[in-house]
């Protein structure tokens, strides 16, 4: 066992006034955020020069300290992109080593910055301004997603192929029509991320600690200079509340499940035994020992990741939950999780369009399929209410007896003999054929939102218009 886990070392130059001596080796290593919320430093800045420019404006600082803090940000910022700025570990977070950085930068003016402010405020407010950048990036991602789903809808408005219920062929539809059920989830997914960010962006700066602060700041100009819609209405509530970052997992969870679903149909599709797309090199891996494998890892990631986002929602909702008013170093853990669900949704997003454009459909496999499970039974029964005037009930009984003959005989509907079906009901016509063939099927499926090729074709121009 190690025998010296405390540090002799000096107390924390930034808070440490009524220390002695520092922190434990092991209390420093499970305080220490900087790793995971230097990824903050941009918009910690940015709020950091509204901070200021507002203490200057209010003449809480002078307008020479307020200059100087300006530069010496910029300088910092600069030093971070450049690649030239060194984080420490023992000073904790990102606000700390910036702060820090700024003494050494500009002089003591650098303490003037925190000046009406706590780093409770001033986390809050940077989380908040990297989420509305976050949810930006992913509204752009996942619109390319639809894009790329609309192109292959549109070229695939035409072509049938089984649609399933329970995995059981169900009725025929149209491929276009299939991809563009996703265009739709996506469309629902951005919209999600559109309404988190209305209580995104809502500025917690100049809450402070809790309870406010006695010095006559202007919260409306920070708030309008950094694009938030408003000051958070109360000082406790905006260190504390962490709803903000939890919609947002959620709204990825979500879109992590769409994802996942399609991910889990591009596999069947993909598999010989369905065979309705092929994935090009470009988006399958071999086996090391199996010559002739062709597998689908994209989407198998895509489909497993999704517990990465939920996992991620899980353990902020479990970190929030019962925790007292107001801020708590509970809360730290925040970012890890809404760090990780931005990069996980990105590569999902990225990774299906790229299999939505390399998948080439195999129209032929699809119409193979079509050609089992007695995918127009609807459709006899449906001929049966139309042109015998058969109540449905009645003809699906009707339908149900002639699939019977239909599967002793290993043979689909459309091969059934006439005679046989009068058989079993003596109104059915020859004019039956007509429905029982999968084109005819998809083509009468006109009613609003439905399979026929015809809508397809507006529904592509419509998403379009709508959603890119
Ligand atoms: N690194 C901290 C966090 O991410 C910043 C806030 C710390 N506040 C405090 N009172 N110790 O939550």
């Amino acid at each position: 066992m190690a025998k010296k886990t405390v540090r002799k070392n000096k107390p924390n130059p930034l808070w440490g006034g009524h220390y002695a001596s520092g922190p434990a080796g092991i209390m420093a290593e499970i305080n220490c955020s900087v790793d995971i919320d230097r990824r903050l430093y941009a918009h910690d800045i940015k709020a950091s020069k509204a901070h200021a420019a507002m203490l200057a404006a209010k003449n809480i600082i002078s307008k020479k300290d307020g200059q100087d803090i300006q530069r010496g940000l910029d300088k910092i910022l600069q030093e971070i992109e450049g690649g030239k700025f060194k984080f420490s570990r023992a000073l904790e977070d990102v606000h700390m080593n910036i702060e820090s950085r700024l003494k050494d930068v500009i002089g003591d003016a650098a303490g003037r910055l925190h000046t009406a402010r706590s780093r409770n405020d001033q986390v809050a407010t940077d989380l908040r301004l990297w989420l509305r950048d976050a949810i930006n990036g992913i509204d752009a991602a996942l619109k390319n997603l639809q894009k790329a789903l609309l192109d292959q809808a549109g070229k695939h408005s035409g072509t049938l192929m089984p649609g399933f219920t329970h995995l059981q062929p169900a009725q025929p539809i149209t491929f276009g029509h299939h991809l563009l059920a996703y265009v739709e989830m996506i469309g629902r997914d951005r919209g999600r991320f559109q309404d988190a960010k209305k209580r995104v962006n809502e500025m917690p700066l100049g809450a402070a600690a809790l309870a406010g602060t006695s010095f006559p700041i202007d919260r409306n100009m920070t708030s309008k200079a950094l694009g938030f819609d408003r000051p958070m209405a109360n000082s406790i509530d905006a260190v504390s509340a962490r709803d903000f970052a939890l919609e947002f997992l959620a709204a990825a969870t979500i879109a992590g499940m769409h994802l996942s679903r399609f991910a889990e149909e591009v596999v069947i599709w993909a598999s010989p035994a369905f065979g309705f797309i092929k994935l090009s090199d470009a988006f399958t891996t071999g086996s090391s020992i199996m010559p002739q494998k062709r597998n689908p890892d994209a989407a198998e990631l895509v489909r497993a990741k999704t517990g990465r986002l939920l996992g991620a929602f899980t353990t902020l909702l479990v970190v929030m939950k019962g925790l007292p008013l107001a801020y708590g170093k509970d809360m730290q853990e925040d970012k890890e999780q809404v760090f990780d669900a931005t990069d996980t949704l990105h590569l999902m997003v990225a990774a299906t369009a790229g299999m939505v454009r390399d998948m080439k459909a195999d129209t032929g496999a699809m119409e193979k399929a079509l050609a089992t499970g007695f995918i127009t039974a609807t459709d006899l029964a449906d001929w049966l209410v139309r042109a015998a005037n058969v109540p449905f009930r009645d003809a699906h009984h009707i339908t149900g007896k002639i699939v019977r003959i239909a599967e002793s005989r290993k043979c689909g509907l459309d091969k059934l003999n006439l005679q046989d079906m009068k058989k079993i009901d003596a109104r059915i016509t020859k004019d039956v054929f007509s429905v029982l063939r999968p084109e005819n099927a998809v083509k009468s499926r006109t009613s609003l939102g439905g399979t026929a090729p015809a809508l397809v074709k507006e529904a592509v121009k419509a998403a379009k218009k709508k959603f890119l």
